[in-house]
């Protein structure tokens, strides 16, 4: 694989263009919103700059890793593409679409990978003609931070598009885990009940925000507590996640708690709002 083209300019397509640039790989970078397209360049700018600070990346090398980015608002771009790594908005119907067009677009032999947090891989594949070369390659933010890709197996994902993915997100410098394909996989089927449960404390007064993340980060070590992290993931996104392991488990312990639906319906959205469970 040589050119990777990425869908969705936003936190998450950033962070995968600019590690597949940093690695090497040809990349085009496709967002139908034109405002979003220009924010990017300044956003994987101001990323690569602070890895070049602390000496992570030669400084002299940042400009040729930008130089691999080519980035338009036409999905014609992704055209020669390897492989097509998908980070649009998290909403079946937008994915669908967006793969249905790409389906249309792209050569036979390429590789799609979607990089949704919780919608079904195998749901995802059959808007496409190529299930058998269809996979989820779930990264984290921050993506040039984070080393995990969780690749996720469809139920009609073959061997071959699975050793390929794995091999990419190794030559990413990642370390890639795979798993099957049920609603939020590993990592939020886990995360989410965890943050949906602290939640529930502030909600039944058991604890002020501070206190549950102090608990999480000096008694277990975690970076940041479930509620810090809830407002950097978006508290819309936890909703959101929290709603497909309800629905796909047909199970109450996923039930999103009150006052998480709340807070969003306030627009209370975390960091990226200015406010969530704390002011930015
Ligand atoms: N670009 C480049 N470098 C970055 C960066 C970015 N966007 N964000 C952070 N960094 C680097 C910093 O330069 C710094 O480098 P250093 O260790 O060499 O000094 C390092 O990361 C730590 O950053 P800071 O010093 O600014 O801040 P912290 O020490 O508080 O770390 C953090 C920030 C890396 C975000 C850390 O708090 C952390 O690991 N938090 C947990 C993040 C997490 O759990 N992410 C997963 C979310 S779940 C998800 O994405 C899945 C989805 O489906 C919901």
């Amino acid at each position: 694989m040589q050119s990777i083209a990425v869908i969705g300019a936003g936190t998450m397509g950033c962070g995968i263009a600019q590690v597949a640039a940093t690695t090497g790989f040809s990349v085009k970078l496709v967002d139908v919103a034109p405002g979003v397209l220009e924010k990017s360049g300044q956003r994987i700018s101001e990323s690569l700059q602070r890895l070049a600070k602390k000496g992570v990346l030669e400084t002299s090398a940042v400009d040729a890793i930008q130089k691999r980015i080519s980035a338009s608002t036409d999905f014609g771009l992704a055209r020669d593409a390897d492989i097509v790594i998908e980070a649009v908005f998290e909403d079946e119907s937008v994915k669908r679409q967006t793969w249905q067009n790409l389906d249309a677009i792209c050569g036979d032999k390429a590789i799609f990978a979607t990089n949704t947090s919780s919608i079904s891989i195998t749901q995802l594949a059959s808007a496409t003609k190529r299930p058998e070369r269809f996979i989820g390659m779930h990264f984290f933010n921050p993506v040039p931070v984070m080393k995990l890709v969780e690749v996720i197996r469809g139920n009609r994902t073959s061997d071959a598009t699975c050793a390929s993915v794995t091999e990419l997100a190794t030559k990413m410098g990642k370390t890639p885990i795979e798993v099957n394909d049920y609603p939020g996989f590993v990592s939020n089927r886990v995360l989410m009940p965890l943050i949906n449960e602290a939640i529930f404390a502030v909600y039944e007064g058991v604890a002020k925000p501070e206190a549950i993340d102090e608990v999480f980060k000096l008694g277990m070590a975690h970076p940041m507590g479930p509620l810090t992290l809830a407002d950097f993931i978006g508290l819309d996104v936890c909703l959101n996640i929290l709603e497909v392991l309800q629905k796909g488990f047909g199970d109450p312990k996923y039930r999103p708690c009150p006052l998480l639906r709340q807070m969003v319906a306030a627009g209370k959205l975390g960091r990226k709002s200015g406010q969530g469970f704390y002011k930015y």
